[in-house]
């Protein structure tokens, strides 16, 4: 079979990732610029700042990716099959700068064009490294700005169960840090402060919602901001503590959950994807579920947990190989707030 490539673009929130894939898992080249030093100035991602240096960055991103995949400006027509670019959820300014870019190099090369959500981008992103992710899975998406639980019975076709009602669980780590003074994002410092702390000293309760598959984790934020009005952190290892027991009620809450719909509706994979699948305890503790359990659980390399142009490329494929290469105009706008839609 011919090889299809893509040059794939995110730029949902506060990544400027591009990536050039050989039929979907084959990573020729990826490059990501993280705006980490811009945002954690504000404590938060500010868009306005994001779309500006989307703009700044592109360029360069795109450059140095196609440079490592030996693809010139004469070469772009004869070896990219498509364009494929994130056409939401994300932030509106930062979204319009992927879209324009991915349009201006299709307008010049009249390559194709495929608009992935960046929902399916996480959701499929283990299968990049695994073939063995088949359907029917059970997809656990957390990450800053969602906490989804899907059961995803092949591209296009997902029946979506419950998603966070409040917070998402990558925002819950991240206001709690800021809480306790971490710069943003705090998730990654909660996790590894986590480390050498106890979760039994410090406890928080689960936010198990009953008779639903949804979520909700504002509930532990508060429940640690009165920790803290009650005992100011006496010293490191309080910190660590702290830190552990916040982490170990958001990993038990997670799996419950998702164990349970996995159970309930028969399905003998799960399949995490999103930042906070970087979380050591969340790795551990799924991977650790899944054995006594007999379900398989995958999780992908932490370089593709977080907002990368890698997964856009792959769930491109997916696409491609399902729907084909022609999308309507409506399609190929960006829609900040799209969601996944259940069919089933
Ligand atoms: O998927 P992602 O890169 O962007 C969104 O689509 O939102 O996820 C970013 C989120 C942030 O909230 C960040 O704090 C969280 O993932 N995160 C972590 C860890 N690494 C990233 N949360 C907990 N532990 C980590 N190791
Ligand atoms: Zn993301």
């Amino acid at each position: 079979m011919k090889k299809f490539t893509v040059f794939a673009i995110e730029t949902s929130c506060d990544e400027t990732s591009t990536c050039v894939a050989e039929n979907g898992n084959k990573i020729l080249s990826l490059v990501t610029s993280s705006q980490i030093k811009i945002h954690s100035n504000f404590n938060g991602v500010v868009p306005e700042l994001a779309s500006r240096a989307h703009i700044q960055n592109i360029n360069s991103v795109a450059q140095k990716t196609l440079n490592s995949a030996k693809i010139d400006f004469l070469s772009f027509k004869k070896k990219i099959d498509a364009i494929a670019f994130t056409n939401g959820p994300g932030l509106a300014g930062a979204l319009l700068v992927g879209n324009m870019f991915a349009k201006s190099l299709s307008a010049i090369y009249q390559t194709h064009l495929i608009p992935i959500n960046h929902l399916e981008g996480h959701m499929f992103s283990a299968g990049i490294e695994n073939k063995n992710v088949s359907f029917p899975f059970l997809s656990l998406i957390i990450s800053g700005g969602h906490t989804e639980l899907i059961i995803v019975n092949d591209f296009g076709d997902y029946r979506a169960l419950g998603a966070t009602r409040d917070d998402a669980v990558g925002e819950a780590f991240d206001k709690a840090a800021k809480m306790l003074g971490f710069p943003y994002p705090g998730g990654p410092v909660i996790d590894k402060m986590s480390e050498n702390g106890s979760a039994d000293n410090v406890k928080f309760t689960r936010p198990y919602l009953k008779n639903t598959w949804d979520f909700s984790f504002s509930g532990i934020k508060t429940a640690l901001l009165n920790y803290l009005k009650n005992n100011p952190v006496k010293n490191e290892k309080h910190l660590r503590d702290i830190c552990a027991g916040f982490s170990q009620a958001i990993a038990d809450t997670l799996i419950f959950k998702t164990f349970l719909a996995a159970k309930t509706f028969n399905l003998k994979k799960i399949v995490l994807g999103g930042g906070v699948s970087c979380n050591s305890l969340v790795r551990k503790m799924f991977l650790r579920q899944g054995k006594e359990e007999n379900i398989k659980v995958f999780i992908p390399s932490t370089v593709y947990c977080s907002d990368n142009a890698a997964m856009i490329a792959y769930a491109a494929y997916l696409k491609y190989k399902k729907f084909g290469l022609t999308y309507s105009k409506e399609e190929l706008k960006s829609e900040a707030s799209l969601s996944i839609k259940s069919n089933c």
